[in-house]
This record gives structure tokens, C-alpha cells and sequence, in this order.
């Protein structure tokens, strides 16, 4: 077999993302440790190829490093290096603080800048050659979320053989808002050059349809899309490019036997008593980011404790925070801001030793976080944006005792597959208030009957299916 280099062979699958599943870290002696990255994008992927050998090309989140190929858990890494600069203009700038905004419905206002511009055409060109590097003739190349929307195009220049998808994890925004982007032809052209774009949503495809006619002159079909069938078609010359709608998912069967496992279990015993056996537990888990609603829970928190109809001796708050994007400002801003509520609220309700809400701006690791979820009465996701949302979704498939309640926001993709959870609009807060009110106190057989519609959901719409359904709909077929 060729070799793309001393290590991997060439290969015929190709996951491509910003990230690669782990990351680098440098301790300050020097030493250095692998992780597990961060997010929902290598939570859900990772788990499908660890069955299947394949490669994966990605920057291994350190600035300035350049790390040979190598093998981890049955898959090729191929590392990508980024200079200080490009981690700077590219991924905190552009990437970041321009398209995370503008598609999150400008949640925080988009910078645009020229200079990080470029930088993203460039650190995307890199990726480009390094994929058309490591791919066999005639290979699948599977590429990844928003940091790389240029990469289609120019690895169909690099490598006209190969089949290449795309697939957007975040919300694709509505057509008025894309359109504030300075780059916005280059943008859609850059997406189809991919034989097949995915998005969560069917209303994301439609938005592209209508932009890849607008914006670069193509006739897309007219019919609407649907869930995982009846893609659109942008036709480019003699390429057909196919436009659908694929939800993301989890690997729901590995959670579900984690959480009945006896050490889950027994450990989220621990957890309640830890916690002073408190009569109710309402739970977050996020990355830090400003789109995921965390002041709008801890603030109906607040609020409900003040009123009256919450009672800090018999009901905590847990959030679980991971760290992100620490240097980018609006994050900064953000976290100031939720630490500060913490300890309002902390200081207002809390009695010694006994905390209203316990914060933790950490990452934990996937067993703890599965205790975290069987010990929750009340899971809280309330973002005011969400492509997908997959922490409600590991929390479904961690309640096997049908015991629990989703409060989940109607701007999370999730909405709607998980209608049978307490649904809510983020920006009211007195609806969101009552909502987690409805939670605490809902009847027993009506919260079995919730659950068991969130499991069903859950379980038979797992990471398998998502990415069979997009690889099917690619015309690739995966072994095994
Ligand atoms: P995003 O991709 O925007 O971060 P998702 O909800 O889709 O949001 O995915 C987040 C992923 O990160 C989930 O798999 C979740 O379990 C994991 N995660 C989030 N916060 C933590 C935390 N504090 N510790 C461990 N894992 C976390
Ligand atoms: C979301 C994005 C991913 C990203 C992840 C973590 O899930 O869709 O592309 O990798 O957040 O963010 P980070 O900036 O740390 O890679």
C-alpha cells in the first residue's frame, strides 16, 4: 500500500474537523498529555469511528506545535498545525468572534475583519492539501462544521476524484443575517464544492438552497426538504450537489449502559448525599459559551428562591461549566458575568456548608458526568441558540429508571425531536420560571410517561443512524 507517511497508510475515509478528537495539553514542566476535546462535534463523532478504521485530520489545539502522524484507538491522526497568529485571527477571530456569532442569530455582535478573513482562507487552504495528502484514489472525505466551510471547493480543486460531504453542526442562520457577511459568495461557493451539504435542521438546507441561488447563480429544486429524505439539489455545471437535513445525535446505547452500571449508580448515590441529600437536584451542563442560556437559568433560580416558591434548604443548582474560548472577549465578559450571579444568589440563599448553587468550571470526565445525570431531578437546557444540543439528549438516555425532567428550550435543534420535555422560550423568563416549577412537581406517572417518549426518541435516533443516514444519502457505504 502507498503510504501517506512513515505511519498511515492512505485511506478511504476521512473525517476532517477543526479539532482532533484530543488535544494536546503541555503542563508548564513541559510534559505532555493527550484529552479528550471538548464539544459536542467530537462527543458525537468519535464514539461512531471508534468502531471503524479510518483517518482524521485536525489541529491538535496547541498553538505552534508540529506533531508527526499518529495512531490512537484504531484511527490515523493527521495533526494540522496552526501558528499563534492563525490561532488568533482565524480560530478565536474568525471562526469564533465573526461566524459563531452570525449564525447563532447575532446573540453577540459579529466582527468582521479582513485580516482574520484571510487568515481562514489560508489555515482552510492548509487543510485542504493536508486531506488531499492522506486520501486514497476515489476516498470518502467527511468535512466538519463552520471553521471549515472553504474546504470543500478546495479539495474538490486538489482532488476532483474523491466524494466529499460536508456537514454544518451549529444552526445555519436565516438568510438576512448571513447576508451581513462581507464574504458571503465565497462562503456558499466554498460549500459546494461538496457533493452533499448537511445541517440539522431542514429549515437550514432551505436557507442554503435559496443562497446558493442568490449568491453564486445556481437553480436549486423547489421542493421542501425533509428529516433524513428528500434532499434538495443545487445543480453546478454537471454536479449535482445534494442539500439535506440530518439531526445529530449521541452514542445512546453506550450512555444507557453506563448509567445502569452498579459504579454509576452507587456514585450518584454519593453525589446526592455529598450534596447534603438535598430533595431536589436541578442540573446544567455546557460548554461556557453565551449562546447556551446559563444567567437565564441560575436568574429564574434567583428569582424563584426570592419569591418564595423555591427553597434553598431542599433544592440546589449544580452547573457544570467547561472552559472555552477563554481569550475571546465576549466569553470573558460572560463568565465574569455568570460568577458574579453565582455568588449573588450564593450569598444571599446559602447557609454554611450548604451552597444554593454549586458551580464548577470544569470538565468531568464521561462516567462522572453520567452519575451527575442519574442524581439530577431536573436537567435545565436553555440556550437562546443551539444547532443541536446533545447534553439533553445523554441525559434521556441516562434515565432508565424513568425518573426525571427535561426542561429544554425551544431555540435548541433538539426541540423538535424532544417535544415531550418541558419546553421553553428563553427570553420569558417568567415562562421559564414556571417551567422549572412544573418540573420539580410534576406527577410521577406523568414524568414516566415523559421520559419514556424522550428515551424512545433518543434510543432508536442514535449517532449510528445520523451518520449512516448522511453517508447513505453520500452514496458511501461503511464497514462494518
Ligand atoms: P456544544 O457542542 O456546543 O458544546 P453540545 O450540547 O452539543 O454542545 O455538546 C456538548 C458535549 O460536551 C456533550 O457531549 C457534553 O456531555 C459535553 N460536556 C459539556 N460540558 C461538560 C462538562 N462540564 N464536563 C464534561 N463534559 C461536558
Ligand atoms: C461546538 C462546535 C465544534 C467545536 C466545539 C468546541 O461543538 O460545533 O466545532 O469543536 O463546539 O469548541 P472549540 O472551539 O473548543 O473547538
Amino acid at each position: 500500500m502507498s503510504s501517506a507517511s512513515s505511519t498511515s497508510p492512505l485511506a478511504d475515509f476521512i473525517v476532517v474537523a477543526n479539532r482532533l478528537p484530543v488535544d494536546l495539553e503541555e503542563a508548564e514542566d513541559g510534559t505532555q498529555r493527550w484529552r479528550h476535546s471538548p464539544g459536542g462535534l467530537v462527543s458525537a463523532l468519535e464514539p461512531f469511528l471508534r468502531a471503524r478504521r479510518g483517518a482524521w485530520v485536525g489541529w491538535p489545539g496547541v498553538a505552534d506545535v508540529d506533531v508527526e502522524p499518529f495512531e490512537a484507538a484504531d484511527k490515523y491522526l493527521h495533526p494540522v498545525s496552526l501558528s499563534s497568529a492563525e490561532f488568533r485571527d482565524y480560530y478565536e477571530g474568525f471562526s469564533n468572534a465573526t461566524l459563531w456569532p452570525l449564525y447563532h442569530d447575532v446573540v453577540a455582535p459579529p466582527v468582521f475583519d479582513r485580516s482574520w478573513w484571510e487568515s481562514y482562507v489560508r489555515v482552510n487552504h492548509r487543510f485542504a492539501e493536508s486531506c488531499a495528502e492522506v486520501a486514497a484514489e476515489g476516498a470518502t472525505v467527511w468535512i466538519q462544521d463552520y471553521q471549515l466551510q472553504l474546504v470543500p471547493a478546495m479539495l474538490r480543486d486538489l482532488r476532483p476524484d474523491l466524494r466529499i460531504g460536508f456537514f454544518l453542526h451549529i444552526p445555519f442562520p436565516p438568510v438576512e443575517l448571513f447576508m451581513q457577511l462581507p464574504w458571503r459568495t465565497e462562503i456558499v461557493r466554498g460549500l459546494l464544492g461538496a457533493d452533499l451539504v448537511g445541517f440539522h435542521r431542514p429549515g437550514g438546507a432551505q436557507n442554503f438552497l435559496w443562497l446558493a441561488r442568490r449568491l453564486a447563480g445556481f437553480e436549486p429544486s423547489r421542493g421542501s426538504v425533509g428529516v433524513r429524505n428528500r434532499p434538495g439539489v443545487v445543480q453546478v455545471g454537471d454536479r449535482p450537489v445534494r442539500v439535506g437535513a440530518f439531526p445529530i445525535s449521541i452514542d445512546a446505547t453506550g450512555f444507557d449502559a453506563l448509567a445502569r452500571s452498579r459504579e454509576t449508580q452507587a456514585r450518584a448515590k454519593e453525589i446526592r448525599a455529598e450534596l447534603g441529600n438535598p430533595r431536589r437536584i436541578m442540573l446544567g451542563v455546557d460548554r461556557l459559551d453565551y449562546t447556551k442560556g446559563i444567567d437565564v437559568r441560575l436568574h429564574a433560580f434567583g428569582e424563584l428562591l426570592k419569591e418564595g416558591r423555591l427553597d434553598a434548604e431542599d433544592t440546589v443548582m449544580i452547573q457544570l461549566a467547561t472552559p472555552s474560548r477563554e481569550r475571546v472577549e465576549h466569553y470573558k465578559k460572560m463568565r465574569e458575568e455568570i460568577e458574579r450571579e453565582v455568588g449573588r444568589i450564593n450569598g444571599q440563599f446559602s447557609r454554611v456548608g450548604r451552597p444554593a448553587v454549586h458551580y464548577m468550571h470544569s470538565s468531568v470526565e464521561r462516567t462522572e458526568l453520567a452519575a451527575f445525570y442519574c442524581a439530577a431531578d431536573v436537567m435545565v437546557v436553555t440556550p437562546v441558540r443551539d444547532g443541536m444540543n446533545l447534553v439533553c439528549k445523554e441525559y434521556a438516555a441516562c434515565r432508565h429508571d424513568l425518573g426525571g425532567a427535561l426542561v429544554l428550550s425551544e431555540f435548541a435543534g433538539a426541540a423538535a425531536e424532544l417535544t415531550s420535555a418541558f419546553l421553553v422560550n428563553p427570553h420569558d423568563l417568567d415562562g421559564v420560571k414556571n417551567s422549572l416549577v412544573a418540573a420539580l412537581n410534576v406527577d410521577p406517572t406523568e414524568g414516566r410517561r415523559r421520559m419514556r417518549a424522550l428515551r424512545r426518541q433518543v434510543l432508536t435516533h442514535d449517532v449510528d443512524r445520523w451518520a449512516r443516514s448522511f453517508l447513505e444519502a453520500l452514496g458511501t457505504q461503511l464497514t462494518p
